[in-house]
């Protein structure tokens, strides 16, 4: 009996060489993938072929909502090791020892335009880092360049509809939509000068910095708080291209960094960054010119020096792009104890707005997707939904309990250990010292000659295709309060007079 099966299996083995057996999903063996079940050789298709109706159903739902922003992307495995004990600073158990190491997956992407899209465009990069720490997951959701465009979320829908395809025409990133927005945005002016610098178009992933953007607060076991900003520096170098390098490399490839990234993770060229941070009090916030948790505002290293937190390293290609970069899925709001939000009012709204999104794009028990899955045990009395896979055993899913009083907060993990000194009314208004033009001129006059010549010619391109000249000007006083050499610069390349701009500037 056992020859005989063992006779069967060899032969079984024989006609489909050492190939796995293909099966359908629910495990059963296929005999055929290349013809359906016919009435005759001849007629029509039967519906009793369930292969082929189940392989027709699940293409027919291959595609999800790509992200709203941040639609094309790539990503990798890897791991962070921390360069000291932060325990002084910050209750977060992976900052605790140096020597820590804590597994991560990050996701680099551009930002405008749709998955398909070119990564040459000038846009900014995201860079956002899981880390799969031993006290839940930590997120920090960063782009490459240091400051953003606006400063409350309210504005963001307004700002990403300006930059994406016109409704009318369907035409993207059109300089007359964006920059309508911008002319009455002058907090963009710092961020636009990053932008349409040789730093709005990198050479690839790798040779890329990394910033938090925002403030966050870091906050140790005695609920005391320091504010920081963070800072990944790559060990490959920084590279960027001019606008004719760029436009050089997309005639030939629209996926030159998600190719760059794998290949060089695949020959074990594995790319690395410091991560670093810099911190402020709250007492220093009354010294300086600006506000701090403005997210338009770089701190600069002359008020808060950059203290060296640990390393990154990618070691490892996904494995399958939909299931972990596609379905990957980050949030300023996946925090640990001893990391919060600070008061920055952009930040605040993305809070809300990731989570939100995720639960859209991948339903709602989206954080049990493996790549987004905590590596240490969940223990939650959430529970059901679509695709609800986690393991809840046990009749109590709930508390305060009597008859299974094991899963149970901590007050140790209390939001209300970090206090934040309110006493004031309810507004809806600007900030405080909004300063809106200073770093912008700092930028441009730190810039290189080349850069500052790149710069100007970037940008007055995008201005000389702009059909209503007032925006034209209105820009321009923006950039002029920045710095006049900028200013007058843009008005020569954009053929504006002083009298255009003049009545724009403050009297
Ligand atoms: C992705 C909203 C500002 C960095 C996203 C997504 C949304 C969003 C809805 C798609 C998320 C998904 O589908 O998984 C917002 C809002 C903002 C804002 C409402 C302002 C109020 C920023 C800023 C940064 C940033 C300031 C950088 C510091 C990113 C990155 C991604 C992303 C890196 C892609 C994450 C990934 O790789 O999956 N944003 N965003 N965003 N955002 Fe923002």
């Amino acid at each position: 009996m056992i020859k005989r099966s063992l006779v069967l299996g060899l032969a079984f083995l024989s006609t489909i060489g050492f190939a796995q057996q293909l099966t359908t999903n629910t495990g059963t063996p296929v005999g055929d993938n290349q013809n359906s079940k016919t009435i005759g050789n001849n007629g029509q298709v039967l519906l009793e072929d369930i292969h082929l109706i189940e392989k027709l159903a699940a293409f027919d739902r291959e595609r999800i909502p790509e992200r709203v922003v941040h639609a094309r992307g790539a990503g990798a495995f890897g791991e962070f090791v921390a360069a000291a004990d932060f325990s002084d600073v910050t209750m977060a158990d992976f900052l605790s020892t140096a020597g820590k190491k804590t597994p991560l997956f990050l996701r680099f992407s551009t930002v405008t335009h749709q998955a398909g899209s070119p990564e040459t465009y000038r846009d900014p990069r995201g860079f956002a880092v899981k880390f799969y720490t031993e006290q839940g997951n930590y997120d920090l959701v960063g782009n490459n360049l240091p400051v953003f465009f606006i400063r409350d979320a309210i504005k963001f829908p307004d700002m990403v509809h300006a930059f994406k395809p016109s409704p009318l025409t369907n035409g993207a990133s059109d300089p007359n939509r964006v920059f309508d927005f911008f002319s009455n945005i002058p907090e963009s002016t710092h961020m636009l000068t990053w932008l349409f610098s040789d730093y709005g178009t990198p050479a690839n992933y790798r040779e890329m910095v990394g910033n938090g953007v925002h403030a966050y607060k870091w906050v140790n076991a005695k609920g005391e708080v320091t504010y920081v900003k963070y800072h990944f520096k790559p060990h490959q170098g920084e590279r960027n291209l001019t606008t004719e390098e760029a436009s050089q490399i997309q005639a030939n490839s629209i996926e030159h960094a998600t190719l760059d990234l794998h290949n060089e993770i695949a020959k074990g060229n594995f790319p690395k960054w410091d991560l670093y941070v810099q911190m402020l009090k709250r007492e220093d916030f009354d010294k300086l010119d600006f506000n701090p948790v403005d997210v338009t505002k770089i701190w600069p290293e002359s008020v808060a020096k950059m203290v060296k937190v640990g390393t990154m390293t990618l070691n490892e290609n996904p494995s399958n792009y939909f299931q972990q970069v596609e379905q990957a899925a980050f949030s300023p709001a996946t925090l640990v104890p001893g990391i919060e939000p600070s008061e920055d009012k952009l930040l605040q709204g993305r809070l809300f707005s990731y989570f939100d999104t995720q639960r859209h794009r991948l339903t709602g028990n989206f954080q049990q997707i493996p790549v987004n899955a905590a590596k240490n045990k969940v223990t939650t009395h959430n529970s059901d939904g679509y695709m609800s896979i986690r393991e809840q055993k046990g009749d109590v899913n709930y508390q305060p309990s009597t008859n299974a009083p094991a899963i149970v907060d901590n007050a140790k993990f209390k939001y209300s250990k970090s206090v934040f000194p309110a006493g004031t009314t309810t507004v809806q208004g600007k900030i405080d010292k909004e300063n809106n033009f200073a770093q912008a001129g700092d930028l441009y006059k730190s810039f290189s000659k080349k850069d500052q010549d790149n710069l100007i010619k970037n940008l007055s391109g995008a201005l000389n295709a702009v059909k209503n000249k007032v925006i034209v000007h209105k820009m321009i006083a923006h950039f002029y309060q920045a710095n006049t050499e900028y200013g007058t610069r843009l008005m020569k390349a954009t053929n504006t007079s002083m009298n255009d701009v003049k009545q724009y500037l403050p009297k």
